[in-house]
């Protein structure tokens, strides 16, 4: 499925971004004590209050916490029911291959580049099999470099699942993505891209490298509390962003959390 927005639009793409749902196969199955399908499913709830429908719906890894295919079968028929266009990319914890066969069809896409009037965006997969940390392989480095190269006048957007900069939390350090050198690179010889996403730390983070924004946003589950050298879970909510692409290259972008929204999170947990 290519999802290709009029070209004479005036406003802008309109953005969702959701991250980390860590869904089980167990439909209630609790990580540090967090039902993570309800919180799920109570961010989604909460999204469709605010501006909607989006134009398109990125869905940035770690979207099961254990892989296994029925995870996925209830995650198509959550993404069914939101009836935008959605597309995702694998974080540490997925499976790709369940995810190739199971998160596609109807408005629910595999695709890794989206077509949108005077944007395009791309999805790019920084998982290392068997590894939590991330890396840009060859392949991703090079799609990455063409389609760019290719669209030298769309403003582009770019996600991935691991952190290309340093979150300020030492216990990051090793888990983000290990060759941003190389995506920076890539970056720096193409100045319409004007923003880069992610998911993985659980937070949200704004930053500016040369032009270009660097944003990371909260999981739909729990969170990591920031600049914490120590795994520490913060008690803020789950929550999403929102970014809208205008036609100029601008862009404009916000994190939603829920308001009110008992997690039971367990705040000696030591890991996930
Ligand atoms: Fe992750």
């Amino acid at each position: 499925m290519d999802f290709k927005k009029s070209d004479t639009v005036d406003g802008p793409i309109r953005v969702l971004q959701i991250s980390d749902f860590h869904l089980f196969e167990a439909p209630h199955q609790t990580l540090m004590g967090v039902d993570t399908q309800k919180s799920f499913e109570t961010v989604l709830g909460w999204a469709q209050e605010d501006e909607w429908p989006p134009d398109v719906v990125l869905a940035t890894g770690d979207l099961a916490q254990d892989g296994g295919k029925e995870t996925y079968r209830r995650l198509q028929s959550n993404f069914a029911s939101l009836k935008v266009p959605t597309y995702w990319i694998p974080g540490n914890h997925d499976n790709l291959t369940m995810m190739q066969d199971t998160l596609t069809g109807g408005q629910v896409s595999a695709d890794k580049r989206i077509e949108l009037g005077f944007w395009q965006i791309i999805l790019l997969d920084s998982t290392v099999s068997d590894h939590v940390h991330g890396e840009l392989g060859e392949a991703e480095l090079k799609k990455l470099e063409e389609w760019l190269t290719e669209f030298p006048d769309k403003h582009a957007l770019v996600c991935l699942h691991h952190h290309p900069v340093t979150m300020g939390s030492d216990w990051m350090e090793p888990i983000g993505l290990n060759n941003s050198d190389a995506l920076f690179a890539v970056l720096d010889r193409h100045p319409q891209v004007k923003a880069v996403v992610w998911g993985h730390v659980h937070q949200k983070l704004a930053q500016q490298r040369n032009g270009v924004q660097l944003l990371s946003s909260p999981s739909t589950c729990f969170q990591f509390k920031p600049l914490s050298s120590d795994f520490t879970v913060d008690t803020a909510p789950p929550g999403y962003r929102r970014l809208d692409l205008f036609p100029d290259g601008r862009i404009e972008t916000r994190v939603e959390r829920l308001d009110s929204y008992d997690l039971n999170l367990d705040p000696e947990s030591q890991g996930y």
